[in-house]
């Protein structure tokens, strides 16, 4: 008897209902809809972690860097002191690049030690707080934004483990 038949039966039935599901027609908007709410939901952050972090960065950050995280027109170009004014934080600009443990370290640490002006948080902010702040920073990255962050940030901590 032949033993594959079967086996080449089923692959043939899984493969004709993963196309039957890609081929939505009509439904394709639904499908949008569907990944859209699993990529929210692959998020690390909670809702609750969003809420906390808006009223912190509302009262430690948003006069720098925006209320709504848009920064500085002009945070590209330095001042007369050779100083970067406050960068967007919303996706537009570099905090995207940085992993997790990256973002934290610039929130504690500020970036006077690395020849810039953002004050330290680390004395202010508890490891929590600041976790809360990046949630509320990372809502307003767009899914494109947030996967390709979550790529570099997953390479880190693999590279991290490997050390
Ligand atoms: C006094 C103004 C000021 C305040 C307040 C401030 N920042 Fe900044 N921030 C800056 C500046 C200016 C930079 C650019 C680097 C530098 O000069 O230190 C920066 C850089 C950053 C970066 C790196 C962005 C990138 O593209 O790499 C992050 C993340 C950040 N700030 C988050 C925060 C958070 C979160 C808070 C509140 C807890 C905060 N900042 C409060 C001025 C400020």
């Amino acid at each position: 008897m032949d033993m594959r038949k079967p086996v080449v039966v089923v692959g043939l039935l899984a493969l004709t209902a993963v196309l039957a599901a890609c081929d939505g027609g009509g439904d394709k908007g639904e499908n949008g809809k569907a990944a859209q709410a699993a990529l929210k939901q692959m998020r690390w952050y909670t809702p609750e972690q969003v809420a906390a972090g808006e009223k912190l960065y509302r009262e430690n950050c948003a006069s720098c860097h925006g209320a709504d995280a848009s920064g500085s027109a002009n945070w590209r170009e330095p001042d007369a002191n050779g100083k970067f004014p406050p960068p967007p934080l919303n996706g537009s600009a570099h905090a995207w690049h940085h992993p997790k443990h990256m973002l934290r370290m610039t929130i504690k640490r500020g970036g006077i030690p690395i020849g810039g002006s953002m004050p330290p948080f680390g004395g202010k902010l508890d490891d929590d707080e600041i976790d809360a702040v990046i949630a509320w920073i990372q809502s307003h990255w767009n899914d494109e934004i947030y996967s390709a962050w979550a790529r570099r940030n997953a390479q880190a901590a693999l590279a991290g483990a490997r050390k």
